[in-house]
């Protein structure tokens, strides 16, 4: 049976670690669906405006080859509700949230995926910022 895989986050500035992330999520079933952190949720987790808006995250993030949906996400406390409105099987997230979502365990696998290291959205805009 076919099996849908479905993660979340900002995706702003995309860069090598979002693409890595997407396509190991991929790897892990058949079908992905990317919960896109809306721009009010983006700036109540990172207390900053991200640079693209939800609606240019939204497209870049859906025109990768390996995303199959995309959708806003607008509420952290919403994850069980988009778990199960897209019949995900398995949830993936970094492993900088290792441990806090074992509880959807009851709806879906739950796996965690190491970061690649040495790039974020944080480290490239404080060094496009740099004088
Ligand atoms: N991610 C990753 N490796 C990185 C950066 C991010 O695997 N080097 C993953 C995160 O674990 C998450 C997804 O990509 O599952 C989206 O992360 P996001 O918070 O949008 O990107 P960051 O680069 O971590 O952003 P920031 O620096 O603003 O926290």
């Amino acid at each position: 049976m076919s099996k849908t895989v479905i993660t979340f986050g900002t995706f702003d500035v995309l860069h090598i670690g979002h693409l890595r992330i997407l396509e190991r999520s991929k790897a892990l079933g058949d079908r992905l669906v990317v919960g896109v952190s809306s721009d009010a949720l983006n700036q109540s987790k990172k207390a900053r405006d991200a640079v693209f808006d939800q609606e240019q995250r939204m497209q870049l993030v859906g025109a990768l080859k390996v995303v199959d949906d995309v959708f806003l996400e607008e509420s952290l406390e919403l994850k069980g509700h988009y778990i199960t409105e897209h019949q995900a099987d398995i949830l993936v997230m970094g492993d900088d949230w290792a441990g806090k979502f074992d509880h959807f365990g009851e709806l879906c696998s739950v796996v965690y995926l190491p970061r690649t290291p040495s790039v974020s959205t944080t480290a490239i805009i404080e060094r496009i910022a740099a004088p």
